[in-house]
């Protein structure tokens, strides 16, 4: 079996996230990891990695097979294009750039050079998402006629909450829809397999200034008391109200924020159609809802004994035990791994031409915040 080397960029949370999927897999080696902090807190997770703080240095020493992207949003185009340029498979987090005009560059390249590229949807691998996306596409839901739901955290409700995503030189022009939203859209069009083709937004920042933590702070680190700070602008949204039209007719509305005290990581999608309509909440990864009118509504849970066939793969224990974050980013890399090189059919994750619309989306929902107005894609 080949064993692919793997160098990771960026080893706050989502990096460590990506470490610990990856060993799952048997079939890659983390070679090298790179992050320009100090990493000595972290070397349980490293093991015996060769340790860069620069990712040039890294790319110019190290034989990869594929680099995984973990920075924030603003160094994935200059480390994907790095790599891409040393013909290095791509594992990119989401947002996928700081600009569609990065996007497309990195999509077009990656195709003519036909280099493997993946953009982290994880959403998409949870065993019910899998099977909710099979049966919808068997006709269960009828026509969509409906998508609402949003994504809704709490990790930057207070004022003393400081990220670098508050600000649109590391994450983009939009903060919570390049962060939540982005998951959110995908997965509304992964599911329904249908395109949005108008939006019109309502952008909001509650704290036009904010407080920062000398020293920074990593996603999702717990906020502390008596530690000096000092005030910072913020030019990014806290939260985001869309209402948008979607293809064949029909309409949705979602919004985003992480200033809902007590939501942890709360994306909720509903999808109403014809037939039934299809619920799913990623607090509760392992359950989708399906109402029928003058029927109880049921449950349908991930379990080998009536998931279709195709959607096995993605369960990796069986019924009632239960798979969460970790397991689905799991089995994306488990996907990718396994068709690295290889025909395409059957293939689920999202590449760089799905985070190319991605970014579009944000571009379009920016634009009509901007202009308060409804905006075509
Ligand atoms: N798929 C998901 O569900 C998910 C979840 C969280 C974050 N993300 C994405 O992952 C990315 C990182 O987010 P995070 O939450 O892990 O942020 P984070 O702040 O926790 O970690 C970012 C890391 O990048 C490092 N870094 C900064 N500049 C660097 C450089 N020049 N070279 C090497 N390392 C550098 C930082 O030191 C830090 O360790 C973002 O694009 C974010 O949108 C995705």
């Amino acid at each position: 079996m080949k064993k692919f080397r793997v160098g990771i960029v960026g080893m706050g949370f989502i990096g460590i996230a990506h470490i610990d999927a990856l060993r799952r897999l048997g079939n890659v080696e983390i070679a090298a990891v790179c992050d320009a902090a100090d990493l000595s807190a972290k070397q349980n997770w490293i093991q015996d990695a060769a340790v860069y703080k620069d990712y040039h240095e890294m790319f110019a020493k190290e034989k990869l097979d594929a680099v995984h992207i973990c920075t924030p949003n603003r160094l994935h185009f200059p480390v994907a294009m790095e790599a891409l340029n040393r013909e290095i498979a791509v594992v990119c987090e989401k947002p996928f750039t700081w600009s569609l005009e990065e996007a497309e560059q990195l999509s077009e390249i990656a195709e003519k050079k036909n280099i493997p590229n993946f953009i982290n949807y994880c959403n998409r691998f949870y065993p019910v998402v899998r099977e909710m996306r099979s049966r919808i596409k068997k006709g269960e839901l009828g026509d969509l006629i409906l998508a609402e739901g949003g994504y809704r955290q709490d990790c930057l409700f207070k004022k003393t909450d400081f990220t670098w995503r508050m600000l649109s030189e590391n994450s983009g022009k939009t903060r919570v829809v390049a962060d939540l939203g982005s998951h959110w859209f995908d997965l509304v069009e992964h599911l329904s397999n249908k395109k949005i083709t108008a939006v019109l937004a309502q952008f909001k920042t509650q704290y036009p200034v904010r407080m920062q933590r000398q020293g920074g702070c990593e996603t999702f680190q717990k906020s502390v008391d008596n530690v000096e700070l000092k005030p910072i602008s913020v030019d990014t949204e806290d939260i985001a109200n869309v209402l948008f039209c979607m293809e064949d007719g029909a309409v949705g509305n979602a919004m985003f924020s992480q200033m809902c005290a007590g939501r942890k990581n709360e994306l909720w999608m509903n999808l109403d159609g014809t037939q039934a309509s299809f619920g799913w909440n990623l607090e509760k990864p392992e359950e989708c809802t399906i109402g029928r009118r003058g029927e109880m509504t049921s449950l349908l849970r991930k379990d080998a004994e009536i998931m279709e066939e195709e959607n096995l793969c993605f369960a990796g224990y069986p019924a009632g035990h239960t798979e969460g974050f970790a397991d689905a980013i799991s089995h994306g890399f488990r996907q990718f791994y396994g068709y690295f090189g290889m025909e395409d059919e059957g293939r689920v994750y999202a590449d760089f031409r799905a985070g190319c619309r991605s970014m579009l989306l944000a571009e379009k929902i920016y634009e009509s915040a901007c202009k308060e107005q409804w905006i075509s894609l």
